[in-house]
């Protein structure tokens, strides 16, 4: 029996089935390459969901853990702060632009600073009303499942959730959902479900991550942005898969020139550390009282060393620019790719940067998802010794995530890779017709 399959044995007697996850067992990872306990290779076009940015066990990001290690590894922010944690919230303050100055605060995982951004949102409007979008995905908790706009697997069977979450419609071009027909039920859900006074926040990912890479298209977020600033009410970004450089810009929600009032960070954030942040007006940030706002383990100095570094090797390696360049490498493959398999079973080609995914359908017609089709690819894809990665709410959606320090090379294999596997998949299905 090979490690792998002995550990997949293991795990089902001693892990809960509700943890999905593939058959692959890590033993080694550099940048965008992946050894398992097998000693198989693979390239790696999912980085850990958009978390090893800078790739797996960056140097910069090592030495500066190891350094850290060295001094000490927790205290807790509460009993005895450090620089490190000051450093990073003054450098991601200077980063956003909300139109004004900015506070930030450390947490530990991405659904814990959308927790912490609302608490701001509600603590700062005295409002109890949360309006997010449907497909969106803002997360596990109680609370990050009231906010996703999805059932399955995230919150069937998981309720009562808590009150007070609203879904608008979610534009969506492909699937012939405009800004003007979204907006639209936005405001019927102004006027039917809660009114505008009693809603402290919009919550929205710039991106859809898990939804399907569904970029919101700009015009969206600025409506959103003048209903915000007519009733009083504050848009949060949800960063937390398309910040950190992901699609060429620190936040995502640069592309639209919206400014937001807070942003959630968490993944690319540390490179592979588990933190996040809530960021955004000062004004905002200050609002809950002392003691309001923490954790035991939001801040740890090992993360926020990681950080720091993350931001250092952002900036010395230009990874936004570099963003833009994987994501022009990605689609132009796919784009072609789609022209010669025919649009029939690749819809769509759709990203921003290299947050880039192809979305599978029946006979072109985005009615009619490919769900096994998708499966199938990305399995086929893992036996050539590529990671992939699906999405969408109806689970036909393989979106790409290689480390945006990942080498020209690799890149290109990893391109070649996802073009076999396609081919041989549409081949077999051809085949079988
Ligand atoms: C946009 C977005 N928000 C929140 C989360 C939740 O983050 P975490 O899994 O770290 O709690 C995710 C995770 O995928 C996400 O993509």
């Amino acid at each position: 029996m090979c490690k792998s399959s002995e550990l997949a044995t293991r795990r089902q007697v001693a892990v809960a089935r509700g943890v999905a996850g593939k058959a692959i067992y890590a033993a080694q990872a550099r940048n965008a390459e992946l050894w398992d306990v097998d000693g198989a290779r693979f390239v790696d076009f999912t980085a850990g969901i958009a978390v090893t940015n800078t790739g797996h066990r960056h140097p910069k990001v090592m030495a500066a853990v190891a350094k850290q290690a060295e001094a000490f590894t927790h205290t807790c922010f509460h009993v005895a702060g450090d620089e490190g944690y000051l450093r990073l919230c003054e450098r991601l303050n200077a980063l956003l632009d909300t139109g004004s100055e900015n506070k930030a605060i450390c947490l530990t995982t991405g659904v814990e600073a959308v927790e912490n951004a609302v608490k701001i949102a509600r603590a700062a409007t005295g409002r109890p009303g949360v309006v997010a979008f449907g497909g969106a995905f803002h997360g596990r908790t109680q609370l990050g499942m009231a906010l996703t706009g999805k059932v399955m697997p995230y919150k069937k069977g998981f309720g009562p959730l808590p009150g007070a979450i609203f879904h608008a419609p979610y534009p969506n071009a492909f699937h012939g959902i405009s800004v003007d027909e979204a907006l639209r039920g936005l405001d019927t859900l102004l006027t039917a479900d809660i009114a505008p006074e009693e809603v402290a926040a919009f919550i929205i990912e710039p991106v859809q991550g898990e939804g399907g890479f569904n970029v919101t298209p700009p015009a969206f977020l600025k409506a959103l942005r003048e209903r915000a600033d007519r009733h009083g009410i504050l848009l949060i970004a949800d960063e937390v898969q398309g910040g950190m450089a992901r699609t060429g810009r620190m936040f995502s929600i640069e592309h639209s020139g919206v400014k937001p009032d807070l942003v959630t960070l968490a993944k690319g954030l540390a490179g592979g550390f588990p933190l996040s942040a809530v960021v955004g007006r000062a004004d905002l940030m200050d609002s809950p009282h002392p003691g309001g706002l923490g954790g035991t383990y939001a801040g740890n100095p090992l993360a926020t060393a990681a950080a720091n570094a993350v931001l250092d090797v952002i900036e010395e390696e230009g990874l936004c620019e570099r963003a833009e360049h994987i994501g022009r490498r990605l689609k132009q493959a796919l784009t072609r790719m789609a022209a010669v398999v025919g649009h029939e079973a690749i819809g769509d080609v759709r990203g921003l940067g290299a947050m880039v995914a192809f979305e599978l359908v029946e006979a072109g017609d985005p009615a009619h998802p490919a769900p096994a089709l998708c499966a199938e690819i990305v399995a086929e894809a893992e036996r050539r010794g590529l990671i992939l990665l699906s999405c969408g709410t109806r689970a036909n959606v393989i979106r790409l995530l290689p480390a945006l320090t990942i080498e020209d090379a690799i890149l290109d294999e990893g391109i070649g890779l996802m073009q076999d596997a396609i081919r041989a998949v549409l081949g077999r299905v051809q085949k079988a017709a």
